[in-house]
């Protein structure tokens, strides 16, 4: 495979620089700012001179880059150099270069993209609660978890998402006490009974987003309420099995809901583990804790000291470590060590990325340094990945009208219908059937959501705006589909009239920016990586989508007055853009319809 036109520069400069009596690396090639002028620029003069006056010796950057310019030009490589400004140097490549490269990354199923050495990788991201409704709080870790899961194997790495269910705190109580105060008659709340209970559930999802919150705020107004949630909590992580076969109902119950929930999203996992799955482990961890000598007892609650700086007075450092409170219950830090714990015996992975809301920075902080001083991991396997919320117009974390969490199946509704009106709007698809319309409408309002959300840098909070989000002009999922969809269309239309891809020349500047665009995929995707940052390969695909809409307008291909060797190379042109645009588009989980 051949090197990017951007690579090849480079070595082209390097070389030079390094024969000025340069470093090598001063001869780096990148995208231009000023892209009207030329697709590329070295700006290695500017820190040449600096690297003389530290010797001192006098140097004009321009001087330097004319220097520069006289050693590469003539390069088959490149057509043309000018040097701006301080000493800039601008840079457009061979045509012959360009069309080259595009024909090597039509035969590369990859268009560009190289992998790397594969890491084993577990990705803990989802993170929903048994027995909660899926709501808006949700939507991030899913869209951005699949999102890196989806690159990072595309990278080569072998990656095993876990969901890390909520399912042992508090809220179980809640649950439980709740359920036998509707059912006290129920066989679980038996306790002469220990097996054979039935198999059945005795609650549906929708009793448990009804039976939760109402017991979560009785239990706030009244104490005595509250202590029986408590001391149901206690039984079941005790061990009592009545509790603990409706613990494995209301989890079995909440999966088979949330599978529905995350599948509507495009999202899957590997693993359905969570915080009860653990939970066997944590005797024999917090053993081996203990015998290392890194527990504390603090007023009869189990701990760990993680920071040595921490002043609890001045809100200095990090806190410590809850490993079991005073009362004896085991708290969402022992859960997290010990899903680690697991994680190291099961899998051993090499690397484990959290796609976890930023609110949680501090327990990850507080959580990975219990786990180094446990000697189970370095700090450097083990990453939060945090984000911002999605805010209301308001700029407060979006609620409905009534102030609830928006449910997330009725976001996921309001996106496909708003997709639907647009599609009708924009008079798309008013001829197709119905099923097909609902299909390209679902397809339009999950890109729309999804796309929104990736194309943010992750830390940033972002304002729900369904108009903006669903518009078909602008940085949206929609334009991205349409996009695409306009590609298929054209390999309709040239296979009805016989016109065949062949062999890609560069004949307008439109084709050669399109290129180009095409060729920066590796790097986008090498960022992505490295900054687990979905919105560097949004980016990249939607300036692919713009080159194309250039190249669109600017290049006819089915005409009939345009030469047949011409439409041939053209539609090769099409056809890359339409292959490397799914390879990304999947990657950030967005489905093109077959047309719009
Ligand atoms: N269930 C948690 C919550 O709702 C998120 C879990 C994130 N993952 C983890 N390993 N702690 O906040």
């Amino acid at each position: 495979m051949s090197d990017s036109v951007l690579n090849r520069l480079t070595d082209v400069f390097s070389q030079a620089f390094a024969d000025a009596g340069f470093p090598a690396e001063l001869g780096a090639v990148r995208e231009s700012d000023r892209p009207d002028l030329a697709p590329f620029q070295c700006n290695g003069a500017m820190a040449a001179a600096g690297v003389l006056k530290k010797q001192g010796e006098k140097a004009n950057p321009r001087d330097i880059a004319s220097k520069i310019v006289e050693a590469v030009s003539g390069h088959s490589a490149i057509a043309g150099l000018e040097i701006a400004g301080p000493g800039f140097i601008n840079i457009n490549p061979n045509e012959e270069l360009v069309a080259a490269r595009a024909n090597d990354l039509i035969a590369d199923p990859r268009t560009g993209a190289t992998l790397v050495k594969p890491l084993k990788v577990v990705m803990d991201y989802g993170g929903a609660n048994v027995a909660k409704p899926m709501h808006v709080g949700h939507l991030r870790s899913a869209v951005i978890g699949e999102a890196l899961k989806r690159l990072f194997r595309f990278r080569g790495h072998e990656v095993i998402g876990d969901v890390h269910l909520g399912d042992w705190g508090l809220q179980m109580g809640h649950l439980i006490s709740e359920l036998e105060d509707e059912q006290p008659g129920l066989v679980y709340f038996d306790s002469d009974v220990t097996d054979g209970y039935p198999s059945e559930s005795p609650v549906t999802m929708e009793d448990m987003a009804r039976m939760y919150p109402a017991a979560s705020s009785k239990a706030k107004e009244d104490e005595t309420r509250m202590k029986r949630s408590q001391a149901a909590t206690a039984e079941l992580q005790a061990g009592r099995p009545g509790y603990r076969a409706l613990l494995d109902h209301f989890i079995s119950v909440s999966i088979e809901y949330l599978k529905q929930g995350y599948g509507d999203l495009g999202v899957t996992f590997d693993l359905w583990k969570g915080e009860a799955s653990v939970d066997p482990l944590i005797p024999d961890m917090i053993e081996e804790m203990e015998a290392k000598g890194i527990t504390e007892d603090s007023d009869g609650a189990l701990i760990i000291r993680v920071d040595e700086g921490y002043d609890s007075e001045k809100r200095k450092g990090l806190p410590p470590v809850m490993l079991k409170s005073s009362a004896g219950a085991v708290l969402y830090h022992t859960t997290d060590l010990a899903t680690l714990v697991d994680r190291k015996k099961e899998i051993d992975p090499d690397l484990i990325l959290y796609i976890v809301d930023q609110r949680q920075a501090t327990h990850f902080k507080q959580v990975f340094k219990a786990a180094e001083m446990a000697g189970w991991y370095n700090l450097e396997q083990m990453e939060h990945l945090g984000f911002g919320t999605v805010n209301g117009q308001d700029g407060k974390p979006f609620k409905t009208r009534d102030g609830d969490a928006l449910r997330l199946s009725d976001l996921t509704q309001m996106m496909r219908d708003a997709a639907a009106k647009r599609l009708d709007e924009s008079g798309i698809g008013l001829d197709y059937d119905e099923s097909e319309r609902r299909d390209i409408a679902n397809k339009v309002g999950m890109a729309a959501l999804k796309f929104a959300d990736l194309q943010n840098q992750r830390l940033t909070n972002y304002i729900f705006d369904i108009e903006r989000f669903t518009a078909f002009e602008g940085k949206t999922g929609p334009y991205m589909l349409y996009a695409a969809a306009r590609m298929k269309s054209l390999q309709r239309n040239a296979a009805e009239k016989h016109v065949a891809a062949g062999d890609i020349q560069i004949s307008h500047q439109s084709e050669l920016q399109l290129v180009l665009a095409l060729d920066a995929f590796d790097k986008a995707v090498q960022k992505t990586e490295v900054s687990r940052a979905p919105h560097i390969l949004c980016e990249h695909l939607f300036r692919v989508a713009q080159a194309y809409s250039r190249f669109w307008s600017d290049c006819p291909v089915l005409k009939d007055e345009v030469p047949i060797d011409v439409k041939s190379s053209r539609l090769a042109l099409s056809n890359l853009t339409l292959k490397q645009l799914e390879l990304g588009l999947d990657i950030i989980g967005l489905e093109v319809p077959e047309r719009m």
